[in-house]
């Protein structure tokens, strides 16, 4: 199962703390506030939740608990919390894989589940 998103980087501009909160975990707040282009990171994420909602054709999915973390290399995963596994278990699915690239306009993400 396969899903991609791509987003405007600039639809996040005017976002308020509280709406950054309620769609992004506190890693993934912490993470992109160490950039000075922060909202593009944030984009990224963003496209990584809508591309992992497009994957499963599910919208009953919250945003707010799939969470973008990176390993050592910088590298995204979604973090495998209870209610991932939840979900991949539901779906007969045990591995996901996550790309994302972005420049000053635009943030894309693909999410790979099988
Ligand atoms: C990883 C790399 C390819 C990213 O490419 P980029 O054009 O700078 O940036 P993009 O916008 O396309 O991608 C950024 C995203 O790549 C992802 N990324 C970063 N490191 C990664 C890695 N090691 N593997 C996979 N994805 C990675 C991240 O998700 C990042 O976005 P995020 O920080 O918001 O999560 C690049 O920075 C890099 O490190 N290359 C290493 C090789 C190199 O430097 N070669 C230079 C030869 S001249």
């Amino acid at each position: 199962m396969i899903g991609v998103d791509i987003e405007k980087i600039d639809r996040f501009a005017h976002w308020t703390d509280e709406e950054f909160m309620r769609v992004f975990s506190k890693a993934e707040i912490e993470y992109a506030n160490r950039f000075t282009n922060k909202i593009e990171h944030f984009c990224g994420f963003f496209c990584v939740k809508e591309a992992f909602v497009k994957a499963l054709d599910d919208d009953g999915i919250s945003y707010n608990q799939i969470e973008v973390l990176h390993t050592d290399t910088g590298k995204p995963y979604i973090n495998r919390t209870r209610y991932v596994n939840e979900i991949l278990h539901e779906y007969f699915a045990n591995k996901i894989e996550v790309s994302i690239s972005h420049c000053k306009e635009y943030a894309v993400a693909i999410v790979s589940i099988d």
